[in-house]
């Protein structure tokens, strides 16, 4: 902490590039981010003429950068900031506040100027299509004198008699949705059956059509597919950051921070619910359709993300036995899960393998199907998290395993994304022990550097490729032992004890974005 008006300089980690450094008391969070290399959406130069400069200032504890972070650690927003923001707002503009204390500034996908790459095209694969949901079209005769049937009961006993559809029950809304429907259409309406066994939406007269979305919630990335249940055809993709990084970008982090801090779960039930309705709304604009013709969804993730998802305490995950809440497969409702789709829209989970081996792994098996192969197979899906699955003609075996930012960012000092700044490739001289490297934006290794001619980015930290050839390098040059210690032989200014502890200098604090 420094928030002592005698040490008038404050720690900033900007998230989720992870860029942290020192700065001065009154200094704007804008400059700060561009003194690291942090890129900010600035069009107007940090006058207060655009509005695009919109960060988010995190609050409480985050025990991963040692320091506690709060609204009022930059001073309050001036009248002429407020006309920027609607209100309330989460955010504040960077270049019109100044920091007064610690804090962990979280720069949201809209505000970056170099936003992350994610790809996550879907692939083409061969599929039978059976969907859970199906259209149904009825045409009933109206009600009279004689005839005084209730619109359900008349509705129910169209669907069992031109149908075959017996013992089926509405929803609720579409129930609020049934009487106008059967009216405005005439007495034709076309249903939504889920599972041959509920009605959860009734539209007037004939209507084609009938959707569903995919979601992948990743620890970092979140990936939809929307597609169109009666084809099988993908219509529309997109994905997004998950914003949950902005409480933690590794599953123990995350699971710590939901447990840690009050309201925790449901600041991230809010965020990745957030982000799950943007996603819908994005691939039913980009198909030509509004969210609520969505009918049925599937949701996968890990189990961490899976909790988190259902609003569900993690605490279970993040120590031994690893148990779950449920392991099985999940319906619920879109509107329980305030998901912005048709409210009747069943959301389906599908089911968890053991305590960190979770749905998306399931999906990933479901789609590869290795138990019908001869051959032994292995599956690898790397993601913040990896999964691996071996089968072996016989038996299928599955495990996970913590990977992109356990490399980035956990435990590690200095650990970062592969953003610009990174250091991502090493050399290390095996004879003087001499040290070269790269960082993202900037072309030419370290050692082509010159004092004219300063790299355009100066090295903010160390991404996992960085982390993977600086160990190899390490070892190669004989300062890694065969059993990961430090080699207390090797001879260099840039290996340092501390007691047993060593440390290698990889880049001297002057070389650097933070001094
Ligand atoms: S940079 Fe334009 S308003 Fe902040």
């Amino acid at each position: 902490m420094s928030t002592n008006p005698s040490h008038p300089h404050a720690t900033l980690v900007f998230l989720p590039s992870g860029r942290r450094g020192q700065f001065p008391h009154g200094m704007t969070l804008l400059d700060a981010a561009r003194r690291l290399g942090e890129p900010i959406e600035s069009t107007c130069g940090g006058h207060l003429l655009c509005g695009k400069c919109q960060v988010r200032i995190e609050a409480g504890d985050f025990p991963r950068f040692g320091i506690h972070s709060t609204p009022d650690h930059v001073t309050p927003p001036t009248d002429e900031e407020a006309a920027w923001l609607p209100s309330p707002t989460p955010y504040r503009l960077a270049c019109n506040a100044r920091i007064q204390g610690d804090l962990v500034v979280f720069v949201p996908e809209h505000a970056r100027t170099h936003q992350q790459t994610i790809r996550k095209a879907a692939g083409d694969r061969a599929i039978q299509v059976i969907p859970t949901i199906r259209q149904v079209y009825v045409e009933l005769t109206p009600p009279s004198l004689d005839d005084r049937l209730s619109d359900w009961e008349r509705l129910a006993a169209g669907l069992a008699e031109q149908w075959g559809l017996e013992g089926l029950t509405i929803s609720y809304p579409a129930l609020l949705r049934l009487q106008d429907a059967l009216r405005v259409g005439k007495w034709r309406a076309t249903t939504i059956v889920w599972a041959e066994s509920q009605v959860i939406g009734v539209r007037p007269g004939y209507q084609e059509g009938v959707w569903g979305l995919a979601v992948d919630v990743g620890s970092t990335t979140m990936a939809a597919y929307l597609c169109d249940l009666e084809t099988g055809d993908l219509l529309a993709s997109h994905a997004v950051m998950n914003p949950q990084v902005a409480y933690g970008e590794d599953l123990m982090s995350r699971i710590s921070y939901a447990t840690q801090n009050e309201d925790g779960v449901k600041k991230l039930l809010r965020a990745v619910t957030g982000a799950f309705n943007r996603l819908a709304g994005e691939v039913a604009r980009k198909a030509g359709i509004r969210r609520e013709d969505i009918h049925e969804a599937v949701v996968v993730g890990n189990t961490t993300m899976m909790a988190l998802f259902l609003g569900l305490n993690p605490a279970s995950l993040g120590e031994a036995p690893f148990t779950l809440a449920n392991r099985e497969a999940m319906d619920w409702p879109a509107s329980t899960l305030k998901l912005r789709l048709h409210p009747a829209a069943n959301v389906h989970i599908l089911p968890a393998i053991a305590g960190h081996v979770g749905a998306d792994n399931v999906a990933v098996l479901l789609a590869e199907e290795p138990e019908t192969l001869d051959e032994p197979t292995l599956i690898i899906d790397v993601g913040t998290n990896a999964e691996i699955d071996l089968w072996d003609g016989q038996q299928l075996y599955a495990a996970s395993s913590p990977t992109g930012p356990a490399f980035e960012g956990a435990q590690i000092a200095f650990g970062m994304r592969a953003a610009p700044g990174a250091i991502e490739r090493v050399r290390i001289d095996r004879e003087t022990l001499a040290v070269r490297y790269k960082v993202i934006g900037e072309e030419r290794w370290s050692d082509q550097w010159t004092p004219d001619a300063p790299p355009a980015v100066a090295p903010s930290g160390v991404c996992g490729s960085g982390i993977i050839e600086a160990v190899a390098e390490l070892f190669m040059a004989g300062v890694l032992l065969p059993d990961g210690r430090f080699n207390p032989d090797a001879r260099s200014d840039r290996l340092r004890w501390e007691g047993k502890r060593g440390a290698f200098v990889l880049t001297r604090a002057e070389e650097t974005a933070m001094g």
